[in-house]
């Protein structure tokens, strides 16, 4: 699989999440949360540790992992304030948040600029090398 089959794949997984975890009791909610947030980190993890250092080169596409790498930080300060929130309407609210900021970073990455640009400018062999990179790192993070 390609690199950025990968990492849509993982968008799409936290989506499926998220309406999960809308629609879910207080206790499920919670459950389907740390789900969320392992996911989320990982998909944080590879990307900042393979696809966004793979994609530095291209002039083209720095400034846009300079404000991706800013999102990453927001997005991993509120997944640990939403850890250790007990009261259920203070969470729901920052579970809004956390759907509206990852929603619209997926869709910067996929539909904005960085995914057709990548397509544009990276060869379907890198990608292809890329893909299986992100796929390792994940086995490695889930075995440590
Ligand atoms: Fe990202
Ligand atoms: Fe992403």
């Amino acid at each position: 699989m390609d690199a950025l089959e990968l990492l849509k794949q993982d968008h799409a997984r936290v989506k499926k999440l998220f309406d999960k975890a809308e629609s879910a009791d207080d206790r499920e909610q919670k459950r389907i949360f740390s789900q969320i947030k392992s996911e989320l980190e990982m998909h944080a993890h590879i990307e900042e540790n393979i696809f966004y250092p793979a994609m530095q080169r291209y002039d083209e596409l720095k400034e846009m992992i300079v404000e991706s790498l800013k999102e990453h930080n927001n997005m991993k300060t509120l997944l640990q304030k939403m850890a250790s929130l007990s009261d259920r309407e203070d969470f729901e609210d920052k579970l809004e948040e956390l759907i509206d900021n990852v929603e619209h970073h997926a869709e910067d990455e996929e539909e904005g600029k960085m995914f057709p640009k990548v397509r544009e400018l990276v060869s379907v062999n890198e990608l292809q090398k890329l893909g299986a990179q992100l796929q390792a790192a994940k086995g490695q993070r889930k075995a440590s």
